[in-house]
């Protein structure tokens, strides 16, 4: 099998069944070992189409003339693949003469392809289109961004088009950030203090995959984006307070559980899926956490006593409009109905836990999405419904919110982390 065939069967894997790249990749090489080696290309290869997949329809359609809607999933991403190479990579066209023959192209027509700007491609087409085609995401998730009210939306999108930047969160209780600094700098994972957060280092470079070192297996620190490591801060401002339990009722894998836990605070997950209560009860024992709990359960109808907790943190599943430059591959498939859905549950569970808790009471609302639907407007619905106010958590390192006082919002593009909402609510 060609690369650009292995390439297509992951991106088409990845967009039938709404998995990210790295669970398609890994499905494809399960069922075909002989050609593992090619992996890490693979990876690059279907990351950059998808980051770029409008772009390269449009390219197909204006200049081979190939309407790709008419194709089958697998032959779309062939012809994405390959006119991914012969737009951005420097390979001989004659390469391509298999494919030329396949889809009835000329290698002229495969030349001029090669010679288009991107950007002339765009030329002609409305501001949000344009917006669109150039950064490949479906208009309505534009139109959510402007309604959001979010600064330099185009600045946004083209910092989507770049990898992520990584974070750990060190394990306090068994190693300081320079000690660990130095021990990964000898995988070739460069790392630096973050400057806002004592217990956070942010990756530089890394020639080892953070997940693969000894030191992660010890449990030495958690791989965690900064914009949860600071949520972790907040309601340990709290508990510092004078405030001592802690429930996380959409816990799992257990990031802010066990982030609290590693400051001698006790904590509970609860989460619905026995899988990520399996990944908490992993994490814990890495971490060697010792102060928390964890359960299966639907928190909708949470067999916990919720009174007894001072900080409760609902924190669901939600678009992950915030993480598309973590998963590029989610722009292929990503749609209005996920919005509906989650902020269905999202309200469900704000309620459950509102109805619940005693006054007094603090309440953290976050997601990684900046949809107004899954984040200020749930927030609003819940004032209305509860005797509540919005509280501003410390340390407030976003932008607050100009839709509701309070909240807070974490930019990738502005605070170079996943984008973020957090809201602080107490019960009165
Ligand atoms: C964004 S993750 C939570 C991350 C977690 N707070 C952490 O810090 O690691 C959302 C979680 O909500 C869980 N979930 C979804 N519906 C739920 C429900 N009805 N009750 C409890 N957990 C639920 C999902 O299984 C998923 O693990």
């Amino acid at each position: 099998m060609r690369i650009e065939e292995i390439a297509a069967r992951v991106l088409e894997i990845s967009v039938r069944k709404r998995v990210s790249l790295r669970l398609a990749a890994s499905e494809f090489f399960s069922q075909y070992r002989q050609y593992e080696k090619l992996k890490p290309a693979v990876r690059v290869i279907t990351t950059e189409v998808a980051r770029r997949y409008k772009l390269l329809d449009r390219a197909t359609e204006l200049v081979l003339g190939i309407d790709t809607e008419k194709l089958d999933l697998y032959a779309q991403n062939l012809v994405r693949v390959v006119v991914f190479e012969v737009m951005y990579r420097d390979f001989p066209l004659s390469t391509f003469s298999w494919f030329c023959r396949k889809f009835r192209v000329s290698i002229s027509a495969l030349r001029r392809l090669r010679d288009t700007d991107p950007d002339e491609l765009v030329r002609g087409l409305d501001y949000i289109s344009r917006l669109s085609v150039k950064y490949s995401i479906p208009r309505w998730v534009i139109d959510e961004l402007f309604r959001a009210k979010i600064p330099n939306v185009e600045e946004l999108l083209a910092r989507f088009m770049r990898d992520p930047t990584r974070y750990i969160r060190v394990s306090t209780h068994l190693t300081d950030p320079e000690e660990l600094a130095e021990r990964l700098a000898q995988y070739g994972i460069l790392c630096s203090r973050d400057p806002d957060l004592p217990d956070l280092l942010r990756i530089e470079r890394y020639e080892t995959h953070p997940a693969k070192t000894k030191e992660y297996e010890r449990g030495l620190y958690h791989i965690q984006d900064k914009s949860s490591v600071l949520l972790g801060h907040e309601i340990l401002q709290d508990l510092r307070e004078g405030k001592c339990r802690m429930i996380d009722v959409t816990g799992g894998p257990g990031g802010k559980i066990t982030h609290v836990a590693q400051y001698g605070y006790y904590s509970v997950g609860v989460d619905l899926s026995l899988r990520r209560v399996r990944e908490i009860e992993r994490h814990v024992k890495r971490m060697h956490i010792l102060l928390t709990d964890y359960l299966c359960a639907d928190s909708t109808k949470i067999p916990i006593r919720l009174e007894k907790f001072d900080v409760v943190l609902v924190d669901p599943e939600c678009s992950g409009i915030g993480r598309l430059h973590h998963n590029p591959e989610a722009k292929m498939w990503i749609s209005r109905r996920d919005v509906e859905k989650h902020s269905k549950l999202q309200y469900m569970l704000l309620r459950a836990v509102l109805a619940r808790v005693r006054k007094g009471t603090v309440i953290y609302y976050c997601t990684c999405t900046l949809t107004l639907q899954e984040n200020e407007n749930q927030v609003m619905k819940i004032l209305e419904e509860f005797d509540i106010e919005v509280v501003k958590p410390e340390p407030f390192l976003g932008a607050e919110s100009p839709i509701l006082r309070n909240a807070q919002r974490l930019y990738p593009h502005v605070h170079d982390t996943t984008g973020f909402f957090i809201a602080k609510l107490v019960k009165l």
